[in-house]
């Protein structure tokens, strides 16, 4: 097999592309244009009849303060008392505001046109297309999918036929390389030759 550079970068990024959490971001802030570029790439990912489904909405600095607090607010109204824990409160705040940037996910559906598994199927290929990028632009990222997205709409002023998918956590960090934990290809595989 012919190989040329362009495979072997490819292999690299998505091969050491990992979830990299809160805990460790260094607080170091990411520049404005390496997110814009995280976004710009995300713009790029298939999309049956162009509808184009992904939307973004980028916090951060002060912006980050207004999340954390809707975060948590919901995490009070939407926790039965029996299992509220202070704990988790807290480390929703801290998790938010450990972050360098967190991009909320949303999708918008067209009931009309297309089944919404298939624009979540093009949302989420929109958002790898993001974590690959900073992955190479060596900026740590997790999607993150707490239950108390269900209630973002009104914060993020969501319109009805868009839905919210998740926060996509973004920080500069220090974590040495690790390993991905995948079942090998082969069981996950069945060739068809004739
Ligand atoms: C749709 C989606 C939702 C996820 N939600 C969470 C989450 O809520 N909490 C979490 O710790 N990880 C979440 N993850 C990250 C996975 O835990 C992570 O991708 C998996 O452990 C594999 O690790 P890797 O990304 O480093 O290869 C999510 C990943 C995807 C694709």
């Amino acid at each position: 097999m012919n190989m040329d550079q362009s495979v072997e970068v490819l292999n690299k990024i998505i091969r050491s592309r990992r979830s990299i959490f809160p805990k460790s971001y260094t607080g170091e802030e990411i520049p404005r244009e390496a997110i814009e570029l995280i976004v710009a790439n995300a713009n790029y990912a298939p999309t049956h009849k162009l509808t184009q489904p992904w939307r973004f909405r980028i916090f951060r600095k002060k912006g980050l303060e207004l999340l954390a607090g809707e975060m948590e607010r919901l995490y009070k109204v939407h926790t039965a008392p029996g299992k509220f824990k202070q704990s988790k409160l807290d480390s929703t705040r801290n998790k938010i505001l450990s972050a360098s940037c967190v991009i909320v996910i949303s999708m918008k559906t067209h009931p009309d046109k297309l089944p919404e598994w298939e624009e979540l199927a093009s949302v989420s290929c929109a958002v790898q297309n993001m974590w690959l990028t900073a992955s190479a632009l060596h900026v740590g990222a997790y999607w993150s999918t707490p239950g108390t997205i269900a209630h973002l709409a009104e914060f993020l002023k969501l319109k009805p036929e868009e839905k919210c998918v998740g926060l996509f956590y973004m920080g500069f960090h220090k974590e040495p390389p690790r390993e991905a934990k995948r079942k090998p290809i082969a069981k996950k595989t069945t060739w068809i030759e004739g």
